[in-house]
This record gives structure tokens, sequence and C-alpha cells, in this order.
């Protein structure tokens, strides 16, 4: 009786009254798989969403395997026609063959998830040369099949449904049914004769349950035999004592499912995978699904992915390995961005993501102040079929300025001290194929940097397909202070991102004005626990949300210390129990896990409403991840008291104040957006000169916080003031208030919070040029929140001759070099800009359209 109960099967009785003389049922693929032809013969692609046929462009083959459960299917039956549909969703060249041959060997169908190329297979899975990976072969390597095709269908250039059919079809499922053992399914091959002519089709593993592959068989059932009801209204095709075995009540010899007899009822039911399939009440109950009613359909987003907090581990990110110097030293290195699949949680399939050296954040760079790093950044972002992309992955919205659906990518290293050509100029993109070198100077205090793609009006949607990674700067000076390090130093990277039940990263199709993922990933795992000794350890906390600012406490109450802000170490340790870290912001912590006993489990918590500071509750996603205390112990020494020597700039130092006022305003684009005095990024009316210091108030007049991030430098917080808005205008209504002493050190990136003046002060020393300044909530940089200042060195004007080459050269090295300032840095000139002085030049008729078009005729470097 083996046939008897198969969950897969659906009698489709309720939805095809039809008078027919047999039974039709439709079986979905119970296992399927790709081979793939290369030089090693161990890939697969168990657990993936797709099958591949064909011929890659590099000439190795891929084939399909796929079986479908029988059992369903009573022994005797007579098998009147049979059609295998699979759904094709994406193609290469047009028409080609696709033969189905009868496999002749059992094979199998494990966890690996690859695309066009395959992953490496894990045990169980088959591959060109294994039935079961890795110690039972094939006789025959790419897979044991009869010698002839059972069926042949031609596949064209239009995605869609395409079905095999036909007598040896039809009789190899005959056999199969009297010969259950042998039914190891069949396998697909494609046009092997030439390159380029792969097929994609759609696995059981499919995102959209109404594309996996499907077996229709139209069968009489054998004499004595009829429909068989059970509990829910489920019928099968039975003898009566089956029936009777399985609780069922028979409805007599030669009785069809077809004709209704048990009034099965369908709707969606949503697994726990959150994939959502067509079933019965009882069977979706069975499967641990969530029945969602009679008659309701699968549509996307009607399941959500629930997953499990704290089941993986917390990866730890390698650190870099360079090509030529050494980690931590005057180094080179190649970082290459790459597409491919990692698995971000054990319940959900591997999720394609973007990262580099295929990591997902990417490897941490180490340095060391005074030491410079040479990174050749090369983008090879690769499709499925291996082709170097020509568009982005994800919907790209083309109303935002600057947005273009191609794989643009541009390297910034935020919170670097760096002349302009190497900060990663957000209209600079590069493609796959292309690369760029950039020399780091490092000229700055230890500090945790973070690299990541700053592409214009795509910068969202990178950043959120993986391209962020950490960059840590160190010295001596730092190495002295004994603070926890090797194991016991630890990034923790941390983002959001919602995910669809296939794995795939989800994200809108149009410009939102924030995004809030409802899962919290830390170094590159969602929710992920990490066993910790009991002794110090020093965690480098970085927000890496596109939108959520993180408020982070640990579930105990217990306290820990802040050590260190975006741009380096703070003069004492700070005792804090929460802290609140806008997008962008990094905070250097010290938890001691010395004071739990052994298997203490603390959960690292958040309580940042989304939007923030919004209402309480509203938007929180409350785990981040766990911390379980072991046996061991661990790191006991002391934190100094005192850190590094911090010098307040003095106000009476800037010789400029600028305000910035943050709003919203309307936009054609996208309804309402977020801008900066009103401005864009093409308006540049900030130059600051090369070397002075100057005080700039960013008043927010909304009711959400914008972390406010300047490139090139690091500057203090001055302090905070309410206002009001009086006829227009901002008026403030308290005192200037300083920051809390944990926010009293060196920073690049700056809530600035609701109905609030927040002043900060810094020196545009360094590099001369163009550096964005922008909200670092991707989704508001990427649609105007981002604007740029440009650093200028007051050079001599020669202004007793004629206009000559001379005085362009003057009015260049004012505004665009030198690009490495003078060590020191020559005393601020006096007089005006110069632009103005340039102005003088012309007696008065150059103006800033003079300088536009002087500055778009000259470029930026
Ligand atoms: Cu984190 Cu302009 O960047
Ligand atoms: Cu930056
Ligand atoms: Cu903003």
């Amino acid at each position: 009786m083996k046939w008897f109960v198969s969950p897969r099967v659906m009698c489709l009785a309720a939805l095809l009254a039809l008078p027919a003389l047999a039974d039709n049922i439709t079986v979905d693929a119970d296992r399927d798989n790709t081979l793939y032809e290369d030089f090693s013969g161990a890939l697969s692609n168990g657990a993936g969403p797709n099958i591949y046929v064909g011929r890659n462009s590099n000439g190795d083959l891929k084939r399909g395997l796929i079986r479908f459960d029988l059992t369903a299917i009573p022994p005797g039956s007579v098998i009147n026609s049979i059609s295998l549909k699979l759904y094709m969703s994406r193609t290469r060249a047009g028409n080609q063959p696709v033969n189905v041959y009868r496999v002749t060997a059992d094979w199998g169908e494990a966890g690996s998830s690859g695309s066009g190329q395959g992953a490496p297979a894990e045990i169980g899975d088959a591959t060109w040369q294994h039935r079961f990976f890795n110690d039972t072969f094939w006789v025959a390597p790419g897979g044991d099949h009869a010698p002839a095709p059972s069926a042949t269908a031609t596949v064209g250039g239009t995605l869609g449904f395409y079905t095999w059919t036909g007598g040896q079809l039809a009789a190899d499922v005959s056999f199969w049914i009297e010969n259950p053992g042998s039914n190891f399914g069949w396998e697909l091959i494609g046009n092997e004769s030439a390159n380029t002519t792969a097929k994609r089709f759609e696995s059981r593993e499919s995102f959209n349950p109404a594309l996996i592959p499907r077996l229709l068989i139209e069968f009489t059932p054998p004499p004595g035999t009829g429909a068989c009801c059970v509990a829910g209204g489920y019928c099968y095709v039975a003898t009566p004592a089956g029936c009777d075995a399985f609780g069922g009540a028979y409805q007599g010899d030669g009785v069809e499912c077809q004709s209704g007899p048990c009034g099965a009822v369908v709707g969606a039911c949503c697994l726990p995978s959150g994939n959502c399939v067509t079933l019965n009440a009882p069977d979706c109950l069975l499967q641990g699904g969530t029945y969602r009613g009679d008659g309701v359909a699968c549509e996307a987003g009607l399941c959500p992915v629930i997953l499990t907090p704290f089941v993986d581990q917390l990866p730890n990110i390698p650190i870099a390995p360079p090509t030529s110097g050494s980690a931590g030293g005057t180094a080179s290195y190649t970082i290459t961005m790459n597409e491919f699949y990692q698995r971000l949680h054990r319940d959900l399939p591997d999720t394609r993501v973007w990262g580099y050296n295929y990591r997902f954040p990417g490897p941490t760079i180490l340095a060391s102040t005074g030491h410079p790093v040479t990174v050749t950044w090369v983008n090879d972002l690769r499709d499925e079929f291996n082709v170097p992309r020509t568009t982005h992955i994800l919907p790209v919205d083309l109303c935002l300025h600057g947005a273009v659906n191609e794989p643009r990518t541009v390297i910034h290293l935020h919170g670097g001290e760096v002349p302009a050509n190497v900060d990663g100029y957000p209209s600079d993109a590069f493609l796959p194929g292309q690369s760029l070198t950039y020399v780091y100077p490092n000229n700055q205090l230890p500090a945790m940097l973070w690299y990541h793609d700053h592409a214009l009006g795509i910068t969202r949607l990178n950043v959120y397909m993986g391209l962020a990674g950490g960059y840590v700067i160190t010295d001596p000076v730092e190495q002295a202070l004994g603070l926890p390090s090797g194991q016991n130093e630890i990034p923790l990277i941390i983002q959001d991102r919602s995910f669809n039940p296939d794995g795939s990263l989800y994200y809108p199709a149009t410009w939102h004005e924030d995004f809030f993922g409802d899962k919290i990933l830390v170094n590159g795992k969602i929710w992920p626990f990490k066993y910790v000794n009991r002794g110090k350890y020093r965690f480098r906390v970085l927000n890496g949300c596109n939108s959520r600012t993180l408020t982070l406490a640990l579930s105990n109450g217990a306290s820990f210390k802040l050590i260190g802000l975006e741009g380096g170490l703070l003069a004492a340790p700070v005792t804090m129990t929460s802290i609140t870290l806008g997008p962008a912001e990094r905070a250097d912590i010290i938890v001691d896990f010395a004071q739990f006993a052994a298997n203490t489990e603390i959960i690292l918590t958040n309580s940042a409403p989304a939007p923030y500071p919004g209402t309480p509750g509203v938007g929180v996603v409350p785990n981040v991840m766990k911390f379980i205390v072991t046996t061991s112990a661990g790191f006991t020494g002391a934190i100094p008291s005192t850190l590094r020597t911090f010098t307040p700039i003095p106000e009476a130092q800037a010789s400029r104040s600028r305000d910035f006022i943050l709003r919203q305003e309307p936009s054609p684009c996208t309804g309402t957006r977020w801008t900066i005095n009103g401005l864009e990024w093409m308006d540049i009316t900030e130059f600051p000169r090369l070397g002075e210091t100057e005080i700039w108030s960013f008043i927010n007049q909304s009711g959400m916080s914008h972390p406010m991030h300047l490139h090139l430098v690091h500057f203090q917080v001055l302090d905070r003031q309410d206002f009001t808005i009086v006829d227009g205008q901002p008026v403030p209504t308290g005192e200037r208030v300083p920051p809390p002493i944990s926010e009293v050190g060196w920073k690049d990136t700056v809530m600035a919070n609701p109905f609030q003046i927040t002043r900060v002060i810094a020196t545009f020393s360094g590099y001369t040029g163009l550096f964005p300044y922008h909200c670092h909530v991707l989704e508001h940089e990427d649609n105007e929140m981002m604007r740029q200042f440009h650093v200028v060195y007051f050079g001599d004007f020669d202004r007793n001759d004629s206009v000559d080459l001379a005085d362009f050269i003057d009015f260049a090295t004012c505004m665009f070099g030198p690009s490495i300032a003078p060590s020191p840095v020559p005393p601020p000139p006096t007089g005006d800009e110069c632009l103005e002085a340039f102005d003088d030049k012309y007696d008065g008729d150059v103006d800033l359209l003079d300088f536009a078009a002087f500055q778009r005729g000259f470029g930026r470097h």
C-alpha cells in the first residue's frame, strides 16, 4: 500500500469536473539537480531554484536530472498519456532541442545551490562524475541513461512552459509504476553541439510555485480499485482494503477521483520556508504550514519568510591577503567584486549577493598609520551564465539622478582621509571588466573605517546587494594600550535585509524614502550566535544598514565600555548600557564576559524605532545576535583608563560658519525627496580653503534623524540646540547643549536629530578637490540628499599682466591643486576665494557661470 498516501499528489477532482474515462493527476518533481562538466566534475545545484541544460559560452556542458514520485498511481494502471511540463526562465540563443532520457541509476539531490556555473557539491549531490558525491560514480560521466531519448522538444527563445510528451514517456512511467525501485527519473540534455546553447528551467525549488516542474498523468486505474476519500477531502485511487487501512471511505470500483467524490477543497498554504503551495488544509498542516483559506491563491508576498534566530554561528570575516607587502603594513591588494550565492541562514536557500573576493561583507583590510595601502579594485560582476553583467540585478528606479540600469560600481573608503582622486567620486563608476587602482595614504588616527559602494543614484542598491567591507587602521600607540586583540577583537557589521522565500534579496522596485529590512545580519548571517570566552572582547560595531538606526544593548542590562568612534579612540573609556548608531556610525566597544557565569546567554538587542526617532516600538527588529558564554577563560587584561589625547578644536579657530537646512521637498520624480538647503548634487556652493577650520550647522526641519556624513575630514560635535520655525525661519528655543561624553571624539557621521541645530567643527586639511557630503540614509543620498564641497588651495595670482595661461594655472591650482598639500600647510591666504581673485583678473567679468564652465572644461582632476 506504499502508493496509497502521497501528500505531493493533488486530486484535481474539484478543479476539473470533466466526465473522463480516466483519472488525471498532476505530480510535482520530488528531486532534481544539474550536472556541470567542468574541470573538477564536482559541481552541482541540488537546492538551487533552477535546472540548466546545454552548453556555456566557454564550452562547458550542463545537464538536468529530474524525478517524480509515482507512488500515488496503483500498479496495474494503464497510462494513457504523459506530459512533462517545464518552465524555461532564461535563454541564450533561440530554438534548441532538449531531449529527455530515462536514467538507469540512482542519484542524489543535496544542499548545493549554484547558478549557471554550479556550486561545490555537498555530500549526496549528483555531479558530472558522481551519482552521489563524493563516493558513488556514474559509469558514464555526465549521467547513465537509456541510449535513445524518450521524448524531445524544441525550446525556443521565448520564456514560458515547454512540454514533452509521447508514447515512450508513457512507457517509462508504466515501467516505473510496476518497478518503483527503478524510478530514477529523466535526464534533460540540451544542444551540446555548439557553444552558448544553454537554457535555464525552474526547478522544484523555484521561487514561484506555479512554475515548478510537473508531470501530468492521465491513467486508467486497474480493476478492483477506485476513489478513496480521506479526511480533508483528499482523494486517492486505492483498493478497498488499502483505503480501509488508511481510514478512508472507499467510493466503489472504478470511481475516479476526477469525478469529485471527496469534494476536495484547496487554498494557499504558507510553508515554514516561506514558500506558498496550493494544498488542502490537512496536508498544509501535515507539512507544518499555515493554511490561508479555501480558494486563496498563492501570490507574491502572501507568505512571510519566518526564520529562527540564533541558529548560525557568527562568521569570521577574513583579513584580506595582500598581493605584496604584509597585511597591516605597506601593502598592495587586488580585490574583486563578484556575484555569488551565500548561505545567510540555516533555513533560507542560498542568496545571490554581491561581495568582494566572494565575501559578503568583504574581507577586512588591515592597515597602519603612515603605511600606504594600494588596492586594485576589479569589477568582475558576472551573471549566471558567467557573462559580465550588463544590467543591475535589482530593479533600478531610473527617475533618480544618475541612475542607470547598469552594474556600475564606485569604491569609497568611508572615513578615509584621502585625495579626491581616490575618494570614489560618485559618477566615476566602473563597469564589469574594468578596474582601477587607488592608493590610500593612511595618514590618520587608528580607527575602523569601511569601504562601500558609492555609485550615483544606485548606491542603496549596490550596498544592499552586499558591496561593503571593513578597513581597520592601527598604530604602535594603540597597540601599546594592550586592548583585546586577535580572536578577541571582532568587527560586527550589522545590516538589515528582507528576503523572498527563495532566499533572494527583496528590495522595492521604486524609490521609497527609506527601506527597513525585517531581518538583521551580523557579518553576513541572519541573527547569528557566538560562543565567547569569559573575558573581554573588543567589538568594532558598524551600523551598515541602508536606513535603519540601531539602539544596541545587552539583554541582561550589563554595561560595556565605549572606547572609540568613527575617527578613532576616545580620550577615556565611557561606561554605557546602550548606544544608538545611525547608518554609517561606528562604535568601538569592550564587553567583559568574565562577569557572567558559564552558559549564560545574552542577546544583543535593538530597540530603535524605524524610522528614527519615531514612535517607541514601531518598526523595531529586536534581535541582533546572541552571545553564549563558555567555560573557557578569555582575555583578562585591564582596559587603560586613558586612551588617547583628544584636543577639542576651539570654536575661535573657525574662519567660517555654514548653515545646512535639511528638509523635505516636492520632487517631480518621486513625489517628495530630502534636500540640503534645497540644492542638488551639481550645485556646488561650499569652497572650504585648504587648512582652514569651519563650523557646519545641520538644521533639521523634519521629524526624522539624518546621519550627516562628510568625506575627507573627521569632525567634532560642538553642540545641539532645539529650534522652532517662526515665519518659515528656524528660531532657537533652547540652549546649545554640548554632546554627551560618548560623542566627544573624532567622528565622520553625526545624527542630526529632528528640530535641532547640530553643529560640528572640522579642519579641511589634507587634500584639495571635490568631496561629497550627504545624509547616510542611502535612500536619501541616492535622491539628492548629497552635495559636494570643494576644498581649494588659494594660490598667488599674477595680477599685473593680462589674462594668460599662467592665470589659468594659478586658478586651477587654487581650485584643484596641489592635490597633495605641501607640508606644513601654508597659512590661509588673505583676500577672497580663488574665484573672486580670478574674477578680479577679468575686471569683474567672471562670475559663477564662468566658474561652472571653467570647472567643466578642466574636469575635476
Ligand atoms: Cu559612507 Cu559618502 O559615504
Ligand atoms: Cu564617506
Ligand atoms: Cu536623510
